[in-house]
């Protein structure tokens, strides 16, 4: 795809929403940046204009499935049609038991992380299809892969996957790419916060990756940008981890008889 496309991305007011923007602006797209935040959203997109970048923000409650078709409408109406959607809006939580966890914020992550996900695949999809053009970058993570006491998070990222593999092949007939990250623990406001809340530990997240280091917004946005780009015009399907080897080490780590190292 050219230069100067029209991507959108959910959640960009925050987070790896925000690193995906401005990694995508840095390349010359034209980028729309959604989130409920309206105050970040705008300040995000003031700053990207007085560097060149042709940038917009709309507000949108992406589990909204009315006001996210007229998004769609709008945006494609007044900057053109979108050939990218990222779909980063996203909420997390914190460990519960399924006996104990609150049904309201259960549906809320749902609402937000699968639905949100689903109706932006749906409005923004719909169009790229007949255009013959399009990639779709969806959120999912480590969790997508294994069962965490996260009891509305982790299986919504189970299902983001899922989607993904099943859109990837209903848009993949007209030319448009599907493809979802995994990233690990990142270090996203969310994340801070829950850090500073004793809700995570930083030293457990360091050590449970392969390479032993924290993972960036940063490097979220490399891999969304990588599958949004010609470099990755045959991959479509494939949620990708970015996880500085958490998904690899996670049975060496655990293996019973402990690690050769440590011998
Ligand atoms: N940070 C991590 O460790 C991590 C790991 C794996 C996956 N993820 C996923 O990455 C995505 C982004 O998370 P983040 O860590 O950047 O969080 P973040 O809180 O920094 O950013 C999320 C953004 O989504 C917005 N948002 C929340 N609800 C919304 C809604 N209903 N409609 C529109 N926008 C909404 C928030 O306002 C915020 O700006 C999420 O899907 C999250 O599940 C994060």
């Amino acid at each position: 795809m050219a230069k100067g496309r029209v991507a959108f991305v959910t959640g960009g007011a925050s987070g790896i929403g925000e690193a995906t923007a401005r990694r995508l602006a840095a390349d010359g797209d034209r980028v729309v940046i959604s989130d409920v935040n309206e105050a970040s959203g705008e300040a995000i997109v003031e700053e990207l204009r007085g560097s060149g970048t042709d940038a917009h923000f709309i507000k949108l409650d992406v589990s909204d499935e009315a006001a996210v078709f007229a998004s769609a409408e709008k945006v494609s109406a007044d900057v053109g049609p979108v050939d990218v959607l990222v779909n980063s809006a996203g909420l997390l939580e914190n460990a519960t038991l399924i006996t104990e966890m609150d049904r309201e914020s259960h549906d809320q992550i749902w609402n937000v992380n699968y639905w949100g996900t689903m109706h932006c695949c749906r409005a923004f999809g719909a169009p790229m299809v007949a255009n013959g053009r399009g990639a779709i970058v969806n959120i999912a993570s480590i969790t997508s892969f294994n069962a965490f006491p996260l009891p509305a998070y982790s299986p919504s990222k189970a299902a983001v996957k899922s989607l993904t593999e099943l859109l990837s092949v209903e848009y993949g007939r007209a030319g448009v790419r599907v493809n979802a990250v995994a990233p690990t623990y990142t270090l996203t406001p969310a994340i801070k916060s829950r850090i500073q809340s004793g809700h995570r530990d930083p030293d457990s997240i360091k050590g449970a990756g392969a390479l032993h280091v924290f993972v960036e917004p940063r490097h979220i946005a490399d891999g969304i940008h990588f599958l949004c780009s010609d470099a990755s015009e045959v991959i479509t399907g494939v949620t990708l981890p970015i996880d500085a080897g958490w998904l690899a080490a996670r049975g060496y780590n655990h293996y019973v008889g402990g690690k050769p190292w440590e011998a």
